[in-house]
């Protein structure tokens, strides 16, 4: 579907320097969408854009959007209301929805809401500076031309599903250019970056929106990758976290996944963590597992959802793999890697999931024992096959009890994996200063639509012994929190853990 009130064309892209706008941007979702916005914000800053912590200080407002589950919908649908009434008085202002609901909703949201002036696609972010510019100027314009007029000129741009023909490729290099284009100065300079290495998805799971607002999978090139990841790191990242939607699936002319990884691992030496996200539990090969387990610098760590313990939920939800083969692959990791950290996805609730069923997804998790279980109820999306095949017969209440029911039996499992941490001394990579709420670290996908930042280096002031309480994350992915100096800030520390909740660790300074 292309949906423009106005297309831009091609040719078109002249977007000037923009001093001093101040621009808002807030990002909803995955660590996708945090990457995408920090290539939005890349670009804007190359063209004179300046960003504000605020949004009643900003004279652009963009709001990166997720589509996944109609409760974050729901948020960005709030925020825009609010910013409705804000154009009252401030009618020069830019209101801009990005990412999977400005690809879903596309021009049909744009149109009920008048005071939203940009709606852009995940796959045309690299043309949102020639929106931006052609607004400003239209407003202009209007001003000379009729200076009693209200400011009413709106851009949508939605649609890969275009790109899924002849305009791909272009698009595609587009696109390439936007993640090659990011800066790696001292502003941007993070303990952790991510990289993107397959854009899209084609798996077609019956619940799931992704393959319709990402588009198909397209995967980049292993030296563009390679370079990119030699570039954030000589910037002063420490972590990378390679993404993709089936990240296991990426395959570039004759290098597949597990070479790319080595490759990675094998020529960033100055990398001193690599992770990936998110593997698909099909097709996980053994090459892949040999890597992770002999690459000294690759995190004990993966991102595997099964979704449901239940084979007949499996199969309506077109996932292509049974509870058994799940847990082999779970054994194929763990054989190897003992001390890997496994995350999964489950959802509850599915069409016409009994309650037997929702008793084998909690047996499947105490099998697995997952370090973390993102838990979510299923949440009809549009067009999807769930959507126009089965009824959301399982009442809304129930779906909260079994999502209550999962997280207290994952609670438990947590707990017994943080307890039995207690006494080791484990690596961890300082992040910065110990948030108030230690959930804001362990669950950020699991509250509908939570919002999410990139990691920055703020710390609080120190206290009179000099120390500040840090947190830190070991090697699968924990959440430490240990009081230490400022300095260490940005590096990788050695730590004794002492205590456990179920969220977090606590830790000492090893001496
Ligand atoms: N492979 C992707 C999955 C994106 S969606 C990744 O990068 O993680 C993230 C998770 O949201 C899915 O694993 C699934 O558990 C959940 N989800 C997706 N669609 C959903 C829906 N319609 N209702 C409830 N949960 C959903
Ligand atoms: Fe969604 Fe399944 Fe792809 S969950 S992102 S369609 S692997």
């Amino acid at each position: 579907m292309v949906t423009a009130l106005r297309i831009v064309d091609d040719e078109g892209s002249n977007a000037t320097a923009a001093p001093g706008k101040r621009v808002f941007l807030e990002t909803f979702g995955c660590q996708m969408n945090i990457l995408d916005s920090e290539l939005v914000r890349d670009q804007l800053l190359t063209l004179g854009y300046r960003f504000v912590k605020e949004a009643e200080d900003a004279d652009v407002v963009l709001y990166n959007t997720c589509a996944v589950r109609a409760q974050s919908e729901q948020k960005v649908l709030s925020r825009l209301g609010v910013m409705q009434r804000r154009k009252v008085e401030q009618p020069d202002l830019i209101v801009g929805m990005l990412g999977c609901m400005a690809e879903r909703t596309g021009g049909d949201l744009a149109k009920k809401l008048k005071h939203l002036d940009i709606v852009v696609g995940p796959s045309e972010l690299d043309r949102l500076p020639t929106l931006l510019q052609q607004i400003e100027t239209e407003r202009l314009q209007l001003r000379v031309d009729r200076p009693k007029a209200r400011a009413h000129q709106q851009v949508a741009l939605s649609g890969h599903t275009n790109r899924r023909s002849s305009t791909l490729d272009a698009a595609m290099d587009r696109l390439e250019a936007l993640d090659n284009g990011r800066l790696v100065d001292e502003d941007a300079k993070h303990t952790q970056a991510y990289v993107r290495i397959t854009r899209g998805c084609n798996k077609f799971c019956s619940f799931c929106v992704v393959p319709f607002t990402r588009g198909p999978e397209v995967h980049r090139d292993p030296d563009a990758i390679v370079a990119e990841v030699q570039k954030l790191v000589d910037g002063g990242a420490i972590e990378i976290t390679l993404l993709g939607q089936t990240i296991n699936h990426y395959v570039h002319g004759s290098t597949n996944f597990a070479q790319l990884l080595k490759r990675v691992h094998d020529e960033v030496p100055s990398m001193q963590r690599l992770r990936f996200l998110t593997s698909y539990p099909r097709d996980f090969t053994d090459e892949t597992l040999d890597v992770m387990a002999s690459s000294a610098r690759m995190c004990r760590f993966l991102h595997i959802p099964a979704q449901s313990g239940s084979d007949r939920m499996l199969k309506l939800m077109n996932r292509g793999y049974t509870t058994e083969s799940y847990l082999q692959l779970i054994e194929r990791a763990r054989s190897r890697m003992p001390d890997v950290a496994i995350v999964g996805d489950m959802i509850v609730g599915y069409p016409t999931e009994t309650e037997e069923e929702f008793e084998a997804s909690l047996a499947l998790l105490r099998a697995v024992r997952y370090k973390t279980a993102y838990v979510f109820k299923y949440s009809p999306r549009p067009n999807t096959v769930a959507h126009r095949r089965d009824a959301d017969d399982v009442p809304d209440e129930v779906k909260r009890r079994r999502n209550n029911e999962m997280l207290r039996v994952q609670q438990e499992i947590a707990l017994q994996h943080h307890e039995a941490m207690v006494g080791q001394r484990v690596q961890v990579l300082v992040e910065g200063a110990a948030k108030l709420d230690p959930k804001e670290h362990e669950a950020p996908r699991d509250d509908d639509g939570a919002v999410l930042h990139s990691l920055g280096k703020k710390v609080r002031p120190a206290r009179v012994d000099g120390l500040v309480r840090l947190t830190a994350r070991t090697r699968g992915d924990h959440i430490v929190a240990f009081d230490g100096t400022a300095d260490l800030v940005g590096t990788l520390a050695e730590v004794v853990i002492v205590r456990a909740t179920p969220l977090s660790l606590q830790g000492t300074l090893a001496s």
